[in-house]
């Protein structure tokens, strides 16, 4: 998603500098290009040394840099950035923004740019909120500059409150939302994700081994291609993304019954949970007694197949349905795909190693409803997660 973005990093005078040089790792990690610009405040804190290591590129400081090999260099950094984004962002430079001033090379570089503006505030409380700050903030938001928020912790001068600079994680996550083209804006997406849980006793379970984590990948990136996103989601242990309305649910049932809130009014269902597909016939209140031989023998009765239920009721919605399977895969998945009335199936295999559940990665084949069968390589589940929604953008 950031693979080959040009991102300019701007870094001025704060103590929060400190964590510039991990932006530019995360960022070179999602493969994409860096260069840095710094304040002289900026070289009070951390060296250009440090973030041309970190960046891989010669870092720029001076405005009247003699040598270097640039026409001229704050307008060639301007037209090369897709994105310029300063982090740690001062109150200083952010007044300097807002005012046209131009002493430096960032602020000059920030002067003569046409592309998106990212700003990552570091500063005092009483900074942050005094008026000519917030002012001046004002000023740049109302020319479409993106401000992100702030943290609120002991910042460095001891005080407590509203200022320190976001993690470095959720810079880099601000950055690829505001590079993402908004090609679902005005859809509203239903995602299911995670395992379904089935009680047998207050202690005891079936479930399966689903982390959420391809439902996750798919949530995330439908929100930050602008569609609004419900994700239902069974019980995982990582942290959701930042969606409209976000459906916590244990049981198949529970699932069925979030879907059923939300199918109507949605323009695409995706299918990525693992639903339990059978649940004990009778739940315990007790915990069962082992002594009894109680537990020998569960009796089981079958949970509904939510996907095929609204595959069979489906007006105008996408259904992007998923196949976990361990052999004959694309055989499987197409029965899967007919018998389920999907517009398109991902079909996992759960054994190959690299595929399904719980990594990072997956392997998948797509199938449409004309059997074209796209096979892919391995890659992570938000990689793939992007590949799927390219195709809900054609059928849409
Ligand atoms: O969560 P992760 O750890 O990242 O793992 C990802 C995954 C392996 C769970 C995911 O890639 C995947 O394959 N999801 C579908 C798992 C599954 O239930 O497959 P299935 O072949 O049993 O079901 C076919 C389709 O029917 C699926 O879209 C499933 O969501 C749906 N279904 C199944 C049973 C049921 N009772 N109701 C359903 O809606």
């Amino acid at each position: 998603m950031l693979k080959d973005k040009n991102i300019l990093l701007g870094i001025t005078g704060g103590i929060a500098a400190y964590k510039s040089p991990s932006i530019a790792s995360i960022l070179r990690k999602k493969q994409a290009k860096v260069k840095a610009v710094m304040t002289p405040a900026a070289c009070e804190f951390i060296t250009p040394l440090t973030m041309q290591t970190m960046t891989s590129n010669v870092v720029h400081v001076d405005m009247f840099n003699q040598m270097m090999d640039m026409d001229v260099e704050h307008v060639e950094l301007a037209k090369w950035a897709d994105i310029i984004v300063i982090a740690p962002a001062s109150a200083n430079t952010i007044a300097k923004l807002a005012n046209g001033i131009c002493d430096n090379l960032l602020t000059t570089v920030l002067m003569a740019s046409r592309s998106k503006i990212l700003l990552a505030p570091a500063m005092n409380t009483y900074m942050l909120k005094s008026a000519a700050n917030m002012h001046n903030m004002n000023i740049l938001k109302s020319r479409g500059v993106k401000i992100l928020s702030t943290q609120s912790d002991i910042l460095a001068c001891n005080d407590v409150g509203e200022g320190k600079m976001l993690e470095p994680a959720e810079i880099v996550e601000a950055i690829e939302r505001e590079l993402t083209e908004k090609d679902l804006s005005g859809k509203k997406v239903v995602v299911t994700a995670g395992p379904t849980v089935e009680a047998i006793d207050p202690v005891r379970f079936l479930s399966n081994h689903s982390s959420g984590k391809m439902g996750y990948a798919l949530a995330k990136r439908a929100k930050y291609r602008g569609a609004e996103v419900t994700l239902i989601s069974g019980p995982t242990s990582i942290t959701p993304p930042n969606v409209d309305n976000f459906i916590r649910i244990t049981s198949t049932h529970d699932m069925f019954k979030a879907v059923e809130a939300n199918f109507d009014k949605c323009d695409v269902l995706i299918k990525a949970a693992a639903p339990a597909d059978f649940r004990p016939k009778n739940t315990s209140e007790e915990k069962i007694k082992k002594e009894k031989n109680a537990l020998n023998t569960i009796e089981l009765e079958e949970n509904p197949d939510i996907a095929k239920h609204f595959g069979s009721i489906k007006k105008d919605q996408i259904i992007v349905g998923f196949a976990a399977e361990s052999i004959d895969e694309i055989e499987h998945g197409l029965e899967k795909l007919k018998k389920k009335n999907f517009d398109i199936i991902v079909i996992n295999n759960i054994k190959q190693k690299g595929a399904g559940f719980k990594g990072d990665t997956n392997i998948a084949s797509i199938v449409d409803r004309n059997k074209n069968i796209e096979k892919l390589q391995k890659m992570d589940k938000e990689e793939l997660a992007d590949i799927i929604l390219n195709r809900v953008v054609n059928l849409l």
